[in-house]
């Protein structure tokens, strides 16, 4: 077997599309036989041999070392084995997969078949009945094999040989498990003569007119006639034909037309959607309109089965994320499965659809005899742009071929563009790797700070300096798009709001795609028995990146992590302002080609948690237009309250969709109007150790019981668990250490506190302390004074006084304190339901929220900071030993509620590893900083950072 050369596979028909044909099929998943070597040199020279011995079943589609054989590896840029082109390690798994089948009687009833393999990873050579095939270079691209003679009526023996390693693996160090075996479907197709081996078709619409048009190309030995029933086309399949009036695609209006090409001896089925995107002058336009991309970067991945597909799954994930806003998928860093792109039409999302390429392990050597500049690589790039594009040609939801991602740069690159520019004109051409953009059509970068993405927005308002290059001119042409931004790693990502305003401010600016959308971690079973997921070096790799690889906007198992509600919100397509004296909504139409009248919009005002006034408004307007609509008088009649009056505008979809049912809301905004409880007078009751429902240490003045339940603190706290993003340089501070490190170094994870004084009146117990770190001399000053007033509650007025040069921001300002007892849930009158912080907060409205134990956590497949709920006035912190009420008297807090501590959680390397101690650990913030997206990009914005200052809060405390 040949795995170190610098050619394509060999022996495969030609890349053609993947159609849905009535021709028969036969599709071979289920059992084989497998047995997997160490290496070539020790794999059977026949790997069709006759001998069982040594074979077990395997699953097809699958990856062996998903299944038993083997293990997984995780790598980011750095290839797991020395950089050596085109050479494989030594060490490199080689997995014989083996069936013996008849074939159906319906394919065997043609004289030509084929073999199609959809996915194979990494290299495959294919054998049936003893006669090679081919081979096979391009994981997630379509081989199909020409079989017409070597396939029998009766038994027949398939034998593929897979490396898990081979020169592919240069093209495809995608960040990423390395995952190897057929992946996908195995099929034999009957091709019937006269049949339709290859259909092209354009399916564009003039927005001037209103009309379509089908350029459409059948490659047949006989005539093709395509019928639109629809449209009452029935005409030759040839060129370019006009089809009247037709409704046009988009994501909002997803409009397919039933199609079929047929000749007397084939029939194709195709869903046509009418579109033309291009730019105009240096916008991005779809339809004639400008166009907005609210993206995610998907790769497939499922827990226990890798990046094999499952059609229900697929459909389901498409479905969340058309459920929360967004419109666009940039196919990271492989085409998908092809059902993939046609679910994408189907629902409505606008796809980036990208080659099966990556070189990145080259940057490791300042990319040294990179593949996309190296000659002998050539046909390798060709071909795999070939595959990608002519597999999913057909498609209205494709707008963009990517060239692949971080491969550098060269004249492979240039070459496969120019390959697409000619093969197909109707769409654009993406690679965020060619910086000066001289051979795409669109200007993408990923992770640009704010500032940046502001630079590029304001570029092309000016007038290009007079000493601009060929390339810089024809890159101030393009539309501006951030084909990754905000990391999703962790809990995060911080400062996408601002992103996007700059977004929308700037005509050039068609939008971005966030990393990413799913965690990829790996699910095993514990010896525990329980579930466990994993990430890179938990499978004694001995290269490996980590938890880099859990970095998406929902885990595994696609539950949404906090930062795809706020991502969603952040992106809706209709933005609600509630005007400063409720007199009216600003409603603000993001959607490019809808007008509103598929949502309804309601108002419903909410005082101290009771629904006392709500009605429908009728909301118009155009596309990318804004309204105001006046809100009736009970919007804002005067109404005492002691928390809060909350004006709630929600826009909900008035019908079913084919991804949500009516009433889901879209987009929602409020008016939030707050009231603090009046002082309530003093009992005069405290002693030496006790203020109404406080008591504390005689000696130490330490607080121990609070609201009758048993308690330690108050402890004074700055820093946090770090989250993914504190523990990476930020792109704005490269040449700073992390905040985590930072923050260890300073000490703010290991606080001290000393009493000063005790002071008791017999209004209050008053306690100076001095909260400092180890070995240096900063210090915050504190006073916590405590007041018994009526009825067993307690006033605590604290106060945060910094003493010193703090050079270190914190990561927050708050009270600590534990519950001898096991947290059961927390009821807030705060922003909720979900957890935020401050950068990334978008989707938090205040309510009045019941939070279960299991809400207060986010189980971060690695334990970070995590679960605040900010601008909380008022909570109730159930344990299981009774319950204590919270309530400010001035400003909001943040309140954390978890089962373990910081330390626990920070020393935790997996979500696991966590174990209650039994306790309820409490955080009250008065500040909290943000989280940004250093893992990529920059860090926290300095609106979000915290330097040290003086703070104060007074709560009244009871039994809850
Ligand atoms: C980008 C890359 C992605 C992913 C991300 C970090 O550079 O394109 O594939 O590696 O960084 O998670």
């Amino acid at each position: 077997m040949e795995i170190a050369s610098f050619s394509p596979g060999r022996g495969s028909t030609g890349p053609r599309a993947w159609l849905r044909t009535d021709a028969p099929a036969q599709v071979f998943d289920g059992r084989w036989r497998f047995r997997v070597w160490p290496g070539l040199r020790h794999a059977a020279s026949d790997p069709t041999d006759a001998d069982d011995d040594g074979w077990s079943d395997i699953e097809v589609p699958g990856h062996w070392n998903l299944q038993g054989h083997g293990r997984p590896s995780y790598t980011n840029v750095r290839m797991p084995f020395p950089l050596d082109p085109p050479h494989p390690p030594d060490e490199n798994p080689i997995g014989d997969y083996r069936l013996d089948f008849v074939p159906d009687a319906a394919v065997l009833a043609h004289r030509r078949r084929l073999l199609r393999f959809d996915g194979i990873e990494s290299a495959a050579e294919v054998c049936l009945n003893g006669v090679l095939l081919g081979t096979t270079r391009g994981s997630r691209l379509t081989h199909e094999f020409d079989v017409s003679d070597a396939l029998r009526d009766g038994e027949n023996r398939l034998a593929v040989r897979v490396a898990q390693f081979s020169d592919a693996s240069y093209l495809e160090d995608q960040d990423m498990w390395w995952l190897p075996g057929i992946f996908r479907s195995v099929t034999l197709l009957a091709r019937p003569d006269g049949g339709i081996d290859d259909i092209f078709c354009v399916a564009d619409y003039d927005a001037a007119t209103g009309q379509g048009h089908l350029d459409i190309r059948v490659t047949s030995t006989r005539r093709a006639q395509v019928l639109i029933p629809a449209l009452r086309v029935d005409a030759v399949a040839a060129g370019r034909v006009a089809v009247g009036k037709v409704t046009p695609w988009s994501a909002e209006e997803p409009f397919l037309y039933d199609a079929e090409v047929r000749t007397t001896c084939e029939s194709v089925r195709l869903r046509l959607g009418f579109r033309r995107v291009e730019v105009c002058d240096t916008v991005l336009h779809l339809n004639g309109r400008p166009l907005m991309l609210r993206g995610v970067n998907r790769h497939e991945h499922r827990p226990e089965h890798g990046r094999v597909f499952d059609r229900t799954v697929a459909r389901d994930e498409l479905v969340l994320m058309k459920r929360h806003n967004i419109n666009a998928v940039r196919t990271s860093h492989y085409p998908p499965h092809p059902e993939v792109i046609e679910l994408a039409d189907e629902l409505g999302l606008y796809l980036i659809d990208e080659c099966d390429l990556e070189t990145h392990g080259f940057a490791s050597v300042a990319w040294r005899n990179n593949p996309s500049d190296d000659p002998r690589w050539r046909e390798a790039f060709l071909d795999r742009i070939r595959r990608t594009v002519h597999r999913d040609k057909n498609h209205a939801s494709v707008l963009f071929w990517s060239l692949g991602n971080e491969a550098g740069t060269g004249l492979n690159l240039e070459a496969m563009a120019r390959w697409v520019k000619e093969f197909d004109p109707s769409r654009l051409v993406h690679y965020e790797g060619d910086r000066s953009s001289r051979y795409v059509d669109v200007y993408s970068r990923m992770y640009a700070s704010h500032d940046e993405v502001r630079q590029i927005g304001e570029e092309t308002l000016r007038p290009a300096p007079h000493d601009a290059t060929a390339a810089e001119l024809h890159r101030r042409t393009l539309p501006f798009i951030q084909c990754e931004f905000a990391h999703a790693m962790g809990n995060g990502p911080g400062g996408v709001a601002e992103y996007w305003d700059l977004f929308e401010r700037y005509s050039r600016i068609a939008g971005g795609f966030v990393w990413e959308w799913i965690e990829h971690g790996i699910a095993v079973t514990g010896d525990d028995g329980r579930r466990r997921i994993l990430y890179g070096g938990d499978f004694g790799e001995q290269v490996h990146d980590g938890n880099f690889v859990i970095d998406g906007l929902v885990s595994v198992d696609r539950e949404p992590r906090p930062g795809l509600l706020h991502y969603a919100a952040v992106i809706a397509p209709v933005q609600l302002a509630v005007g400063p004296r409720r007199d009216e909504v600003e409603v603000v139409n993001r959607y490019d080609f809808l007008d509103l009248s598929h949502l309804v919009v309601r108002w419903r005002r909410t005082v101290d948690g009771k629904d006392v006034a709500s009605s429908v408004i009728d909301v118009k307007a155009h596309p990318r237009t804004s309204t105001t609509v006046a809100l009736p008088e009970t919007a804002r009649e005067p109404h005492r309250f002691d928390v809060a009056d909350v004006l709630t505008v929600e826009a909900a979809l008035s019908a079913d969709t084919e991804w949500a049912v009516a009433g889901h809301i879209v987009s929602s905004g409020q008016d939030v109007r707050t009231a603090v409880p009046a002082r309530p007078v003093a009992t005069g009751a405290a002693t030496a150790d006790t203020a109404g429902p406080a008591r504390f240490d005689a000696i130490t003045g330490d607080l121990i019981e609070l609201a009758g339940l048993p308690v330690d603190g108050l402890k004074v706290g700055i820093w946090r668990a770090p989250v993914d993003n504190d523990r990476f340089r930020g792109s704005d501070e490269w040449d700073r250490p992390s905040y985590a490190d930072r923050w260890h170094e300073a000490g703010y994870d290991r606080m001290q506190l000393r009493l000063i004084a005790r002071e008791v009146t017999d209004q209050a117990v008053i306690l100076r302390l001095r909260a400092a770190p180890p070995i240096f001399d900063e210090a915050i000053d504190t006073v916590l004074r405590w007041t018994p007033v009526e009825e067993g509650t307690v006033v605590l007025d604290a106060s945060f006084e910094p003493r010193g040069t703090w050079s270190v921001e914190w990561a927050r300002l708050g009270l600590d304190l534990t519950i001898d007892a096991v947290p059961l849930g927390v009821d807030i009158a705060g922003r909720g339901p979900m957890p935020s912080m401050p950068d990334n907060d978008a989707a938090a409205r205040f309510g009045w929220w019941r939070l279960d134990a299991h809400e207060l956590i986010v189980d971060h497949v690695r334990p970070q900071e995590n679960g605040a709920r900010l601008e909380v006035r008022q909570a109730t912190i159930r344990t299981s030993a009774g319950a204590v009420r919270l309530s400010t008297l001035d400003r909001p807090f943040a309140l954390t509620t978890a089962p373990w501590g910081r330390q626990a959680i920070a020393s935790a390397r997996h979500h696991f590893e966590l174990e209650s101690d039994g306790r309820t650990h409490i955080s009250i913030d008065l500040l909290q900083a943000g989280v940004g997206t250093a893992t990529c990009g920059p860090g926290v914005l300095p609106r979000y950072r915290i330097p040290a200052q003086a703070a104060s809060i007074s709560l009244l405390i009871g039994r809850g």
